[in-house]
């Protein structure tokens, strides 16, 4: 194969490729509406977090709860978890909250720490606050029977 054929197969590749990816962006369109990718995003409407109320049944065994009242303003950084506050074993008789669980005191090994544990830290990782908004996409997940009673 002579230098310049080698060439010219080459940019065409290239070529194709780029014609490609641009084909594949055009198909994916996300939820929020299609942006192009040099376009500032726009912000995504405040809802309105519900108040408190009882506790939300689980869906499934391993859920984490959902969170059943607002958490605005309730800081979790380094020095100060606010959520501990109400829902650690030495606050939560007072504040009449539910304790954290023993799996929130384990390290990713299983060992059982004295504290909770810095994978359990950032609560709102894991357990969400509530709006009421339509559902983005249609779901007919059905709980198990022993946790809905019906
Ligand atoms: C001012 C006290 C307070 C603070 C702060 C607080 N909570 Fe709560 N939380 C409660 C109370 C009270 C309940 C309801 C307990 C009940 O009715 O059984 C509750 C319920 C919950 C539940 C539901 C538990 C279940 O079994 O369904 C979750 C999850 C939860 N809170 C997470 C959080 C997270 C995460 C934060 C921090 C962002 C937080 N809470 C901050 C008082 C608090
Ligand atoms: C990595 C995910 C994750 C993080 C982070 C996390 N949790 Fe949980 N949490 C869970 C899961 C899963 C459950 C339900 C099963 C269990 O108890 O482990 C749960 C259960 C709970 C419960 C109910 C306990 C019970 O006995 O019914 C409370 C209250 C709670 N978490 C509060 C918190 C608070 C407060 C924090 C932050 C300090 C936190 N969680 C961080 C996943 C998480």
């Amino acid at each position: 194969m002579s230098k310049s054929i080698r060439m010219a197969l080459i940019v065409l590749f290239g070529i194709n490729i780029v014609l490609m990816q641009s084909s594949f962006a055009q198909d994916v369109v996300s939820l929020r509406g299609h942006m192009e990718i040099d376009e500032n995003s726009k912000a995504p409407l405040h809802k309105k977090w519900q108040q408190d109320r009882d506790p939300i049944t689980r869906d499934y065994v391993q859920q984490p709860p959902l969170i059943p009242h607002n958490t605005t303003g309730y800081k979790i950084n380094l020095k100060f978890n606010k959520c501990l506050t109400c829902h650690s074993w030495a606050n939560y008789k007072e504040a009449g909250a539910t304790k954290i669980s023993q799996t929130h005191f384990e390290d990713r090994d299983k060992h059982v720490l004295a504290n909770v544990s810095a994978r359990r830290y950032f609560c709102t990782q894991c357990h969400v606050p509530q709006a009421d908004t339509q559902p983005l996409v249609e779901n007919e997940f059905e709980p198990l029977q022993a946790i809905s009673g019906r």
